[in-house]
């Protein structure tokens, strides 16, 4: 039985500044999230995320119909490229991104990575948004990993047991107490098990199964060819079941570092600038 691992909690902070981020090294991972009042943000604090964004993001957010779903892609992609420029230095908006899909072999969908024009990535990453919570997850070149957050609201899980869950998987959220609760972290696990591996949801979430470890670790195995996932829960928030998934036979490494950034919260509210990510 692994030893109990528990992530590292950070108070709320800052991205840092361009260039003065190293990335993760080794088997460490670091996550920065953010609960962003989406739907209701300013217009000072949609234009200072919208500053970090390309053309190309803008675009796609701006197709977007519903207010919270562009806060929800602006926060989040802000926060993705103000982390890639402290690691690299080169300004937020200019932060090339390209992506892979790895289902069908053709880049410009998929997996996102950062584009550096050579085989060298100086930093693996992985996102994900649910209601009010944008995270992004870091980790060294090589290490493939997915991040996933789900946050609570009203679930049809009936319809939804047979696509998600393997039978003992199931069975297993049935003897808690907190029973939804559980099925949600089940499905984050699952989820995040196959953005480390790049397939999403082109591999059925129901084959692949989830085990528990000690201390909110756990493992994943998938369908054949695609390998096994190690994974740590992320307790951020009552009402948020997230975890975060390295593709790897065995074992959890290093817990990771979570950091908590404000974006658009209220002036005191202990955010590092009230107009936007704890970063503008
Ligand atoms: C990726 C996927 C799992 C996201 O699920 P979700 O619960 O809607 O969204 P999340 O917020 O957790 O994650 C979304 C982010 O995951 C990342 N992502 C996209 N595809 C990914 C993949 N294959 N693997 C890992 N991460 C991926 C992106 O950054 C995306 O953010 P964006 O949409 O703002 O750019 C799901 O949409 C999916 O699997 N799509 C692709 C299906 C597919 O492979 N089809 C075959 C095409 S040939």
């Amino acid at each position: 039985m692994p030893e109990a691992r528990t992530p590292q909690e950070r108070p709320l902070t800052a991205v840092p500044p361009p260039g003065s981020h190293p990335a993760p090294s080794g088997a460490a991972l670091e996550i920065w999230w953010s609960r962003v009042d989406v739907g209701n943000l300013t217009d000072d604090v949609r234009d200072g995320l919208a500053a970090s964004l390309d053309e190309r993001r803008l675009a796609k957010i701006a197709r977007y119909r519903r207010a919270e779903d562009r806060d929800r892609g602006l926060a989040a992609h802000a926060l993705l490229r103000r982390l890639l420029a402290a690691v690299t230095g080169t300004p937020p908006n200019r932060i090339e991104l390209g992506a892979f899909c790895i289902s069908c072999g053709e880049y410009g969908h998929g997996k996102p990575f950062l584009d550096t024009g050579d085989d060298e990535r100086p930093v693996e990453i992985n996102l994900s948004h649910s209601g009010e919570v944008v995270i992004v997850a870091l980790a060294a070149p090589g290490v493939q990993l997915g991040v996933d957050a789900e946050q609570t609201r009203t679930v049809d899980w009936n319809a939804l047991r047979s696509s998600i869950f393997a039978d003992q998987e199931w069975a297993a959220t049935e003897r808690r107490a907190d029973q939804e609760h559980r099925r949600l972290v089940t499905w984050a696990r699952k989820e995040s098990s196959v953005k480390a591996s790049g397939h999403g949801l082109s591999l059925p979430l129901r084959d692949v199964v989830t085990a528990d470890g000690a201390g909110g670790s756990w493992s994943a195995t998938m369908p054949a060819g695609v390998g096994r996932a190690a994974g740590t829960d992320l307790e951020l928030a009552p009402d948020v079941a997230a975890a975060v998934a390295v593709l790897r036979d065995e074992g959890w490494p290093e817990p990771p570092v979570v950091n908590r950034v404000g974006i658009g919260s209220a002036p005191g509210s202990g955010s590092a600038s009230g107009a936007g990510l704890g970063i503008g």
